[in-house]
Order: structure tokens, then C-alpha cells, then sequence
């Protein structure tokens, strides 16, 4: 007889875990008119059993005991919301073992640990799933996996962190340095005490890392993704950015490449005439070129409660019409079959080639824009504009350059050699640029 009945378990009562609890309720009857199966959550594990989340649950529901959840013979899927690898990948593991299904938003465990949990799950016969753990409501990996999976894709392009994003539109808005700002997102609950995996670029590398694998069927290792976050951003560059037609945001970026691939995440300058430019604040957004769709943007929240919640539900409710109908492995974990996933080389990113800008600072005298012009023509780097301003400190003074596309290695070298000038004040600012969207 057909199965109509899901039992959930969930591990993690934190701020997701309340909105799950909260559609698991509001929403009860939608889930059962969408999908033919009651679902109920039986379970729910969490180290804290007294807090008041603003939901209440039905007697024997919450315990402090997460072998409570894994081991409980009743449930079918679980629910990983604990976040970091200790001691998630553990219960994960365990879970599996156990024969359940897992739903997890844990993308820093998904991008390190995910080879592992999907052999695992692999062996078990159970299904993984991870909507949640990037673009937070964006149904992202399931686009990738499902709606989209005919296209070849040539590029992902990411804004994958609300906390950068908020920072990186209020210093544009208001002309405010990255402290003073950071400060403000922390008031806000914007950012967290310790907000460094998000300003660091760290989050936005997880998450760049299990869509790049996604798009591309390969396997990347997290280790060698080149991540560089935005607490070196200024609001001198980002008012020249400004004055040059671009904005700057924390842009994750893979690539197909004839033999390679490319996966990264650092501060880029974009065109403010992109649509990715128009997406400020706290929202995310992602964008996809597949080879018979074209480009195709997703926008929305990417963390929170709601919308999160609102994306394991949606894992949690596919894997129940999964099992209900006996469709056993529908869509591979990460979108290709698991013999077809292979290992492409990552490009180095001396390798990569991009336009840049430079921020320069030197000593205001004649001959200063020819020496560092001639370095940067020694190192075939070709200048497509620059900006002096008229006014600037007498003693010191901003050239800001933006070059043709150029190889990264040449404005390695071509820097050092720069930096060490007598008429050079400061480490040269470098921001990447990206204007050849396809
Ligand atoms: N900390 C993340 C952000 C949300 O700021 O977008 C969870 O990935």
C-alpha cells in the first residue's frame, strides 16, 4: 500500500528550526493538498529545551537527546538545522546509517564534508538534500538540478551573503567606512557577534562551491577556492567606483572554461547598469548561463527565518513524494549522476584574467603617472582610463587606473615592482572587474 504518512525529525531549534516548526503548523493542509502525505514532526533535538521560540509543541516533542532523533524508528527524514561540522557531520553520518533521508542547510559541512555524506547516503539508499543552504529561500539547487538541467552552463555568478551585501549598499548609500557600518549590521542582527566567516568571503566560498559543483559535475575542493572578503574595501573606492559607473559588491564567480574551471570570491566592481548591481541590501541573488536558456536571474531573501524554512520544507516535502511514490534516487544529490562527476582542474588564480582597477597612492610631481604607466606596459598591462581628482591632500595623491583585461600574474609582478617606488605611499588598492557577462 502506498506509504501517506512522513515522520520528521529535526535536530537544531535555533531560529530555522522555529520557522520549520511554524510552517510544519501554519502551513499542514497545504502540505497535505500539495504532496497526499501528512507530515508530522515528531521529534526535535536542541541542547536548549527552555527557551521560549513563540511555538508551542505538543508534549514529549523537544529533547536535549539528538540520539532521540537519529536513532527514533519512526522517522523518515531528519532534519539537520545545527549548523558547523561538529558535531553535525557526526549525526549526519549516524542518521544515514539509521536508513533516514536528511535535509540539511548546512552549506560550510555540505562544501567540505559533501563527498562524504553522499557516499554515505549513496550506500544507505537514502536521499540528501540542501535547497536551504544556499540563497537561503532561492530555489537555486533545485533550478540547477531540475527545471535547468538541459543546459550546459558557461558561468554562476553569486550575491551569496546578505551581511556583505547590507555593508557593501549602506557604505554606497551613505559614504560610511566598513566599521562604522559592520557596527550598525550588528545593531540590527544584520551580522553576528563574530561576524567573520561572512565578511571574510568564507560563507559566500561554501556556497560558491556547491553551485559551481552543481552547474559543472565536478568535484571542487573548498580548500583551494581563492576567497577574499570585503574588510578592505573603503569608501574612497567606493566612491571612485561611483564616479566610474560601478558598484561594488562581494561577487562569488564560477566558470566553464575550455580546460578548467574557475571558482572564486572577492570584492568585483560591476557595471551599474547590470541587473546583479540592482541588487542591494540584505537579498541575494544568482546568475546562470545555460547554453539554451541564456542568462537567468534569481533574487530573493537569502537568510532568515522564513525563508529559509520555507526551503527545507520544500526539500522535506520532495523527499516525501520521492519515498511515497517508491521514485527512488529521482535527482542525484548534485544534479549528475554520481559516475558522470569529474575532476576538472581549478584555474589558478595567477591564471585568470580579468580588468582591473588600481588604486595608487603617491607623491604629487611630475613624471609619477609615466613611471607607473611604464611598469604596467613592461608587464602588458594596457590602461583604458584613469581619474586624478583635483583636489587632494597637498602632500599625497589618489591615481586611479582602470586597465584593459590583463592576465592576473602580470598585475602581480607589475604591482610589486610599482609598490616599491620611491613616489608609492601605500600598497596599492586592487579590486577586480567583471563586464563580460555572457
Ligand atoms: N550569514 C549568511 C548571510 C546567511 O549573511 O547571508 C546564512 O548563509
Amino acid at each position: 500500500m502506498q506509504k501517506t504518512q512522513l515522520n520528521v525529525g529535526l535536530l537544531g531549534f535555533g531560529t530555522i528550526g522555529t520557522g520549520v516548526v511554524r510552517v510544519f503548523q501554519q502551513n499542514a493542509d497545504l502540505i497535505f493538498q500539495r504532496t497526499g502525505i501528512r507530515m508530522q514532526l515528531v521529534r526535535i533535538a536542541d541542547l536548549d529545551t527552555t527557551t521560549d521560540r513563540g511555538v508551542s509543541l505538543p508534549e514529549g516533542v523537544l529533547t536535549s537527546d539528538a540520539e532521540a532523533v537519529i536513532s527514533d524508528p519512526r522517522i523518515d527524514v531528519v532534519i539537520e538545522l545545527i549548523g558547523g561540522y561538529k558535531p553535525a557531520l557526526q549525526f549526519i553520518l549516524q542518521a544515514i546509517e539509521n536508513g533516514k533521508h536528511i535535509v540539511t542547510a548546512n552549506k560550510a559541512l555540505m562544501a567540505v564534508h559533501g563527498q562524504e555524506i553522499i557516499a554515505a547516503a549513496n550506500r544507505a539508499g537514502v536521499d540528501v538534500m540542501f535547497e536551504a543552504a544556499v540563497g537561503g529561500g532561492i530555489p537555486i539547487i533545485s533550478a540547477i538540478k531540475e527545471n535547468l538541467c538541459a543546459n550546459r552552463f558557461s558561468t554562476v555568478l553569486g550575491i551569496l551573503n546578505g551581511t556583505c551585501n547590507f555593508i557593501l549598499t549602506k557604505m554606497t548609500e551613505d559614504g560610511s567606512d566598513f566599521s562604522e557600518v559592520l557596527a550598525e549590521a550588528q545593531a540590527l542582527g544584520y551580522a553576528e557577534a563574530d561576524p567573520t566567516f561572512d565578511i571574510e568571503g568564507v560563507d559566500t566560498a561554501h556556497k560558491i562551491t556547491l553551485l559551481a559543483a552543481l552547474c559543472f559535475g565536478t568535484r571542487i575542493d573548498f580548500s583551494k577556492v581563492y576567497t577574499e572578503g570585503i574588510t578592505r574595501i573603503t569608501a574612497v573606492d567606493i566612491d571612485f567606483a561611483t564616479q566610474m559607473g560601478y558598484k561594488i559588491k562581494l561577487l562569488a564567480i564560477g566558470k566553464q572554461c575550455d580546460e578548467a574551471i574557475e571558482v572564486r570570491v572577492h570584492p568585483t566592481m560591476i557595471p551599474q547598469s547590470y541587473q546583479l548591481a540592482e541588487v542591494d541590501g540584505v537579498f541575494n541573488a544568482v546568475r546562470l548561463s545555460g547554453d539554451f536558456l541564456g542568462p537567468v536571474l534569481l533574487y530573493g531573501s537569502g537568510a532568515g527565518m522564513d525563508a529559509t524554512a520555507s526551503a527545507v520544507m520544500g526539500d522535506v516535502m520532495a523527499i516525501g513524494r520521492s519515498i511515497c511514490s517508491g521514485a527512488k534516487d529521482r535527482a542525484p544529490v548534485m544534479g549528475y549522476c554520481q559516475e558522470q562527476i569529474i575532476d576538472q582542474p581549478l584555474r589558478p588564480m595567477s591564471e585568470i584574467i580579468s580588468q582591473y582597477y588600481l588604486r595608487f597612492t603617491t607623491v604629487d610631481r611630475t613624471g609619477v603617472l609615466a613611471q607607473i604607466s611604464s611598469v604596467l606596459g613592461a608587464h602588458n598591462i594596457s590602461i583604458q582610463s584613469m581619474i586624478q581628482p583635483e583636489r587632494h591632500a597637498a602632500d599625497s595623491v589618489p591615481i586611479v587606473l582602470m586597465t584593459h583585461e590583463a592576465k592576473e600574474a602580470d598585475i602581480t609582478s607589475a604591482l610589486a615592482e610599482i609598490d616599491q617606488l620611491e613616489i608609492i605611499q601605500e600598497p596599492t588598492c586592487l579590486i577586480r572587474v567583471e563586464t563580460n557577462l555572457d
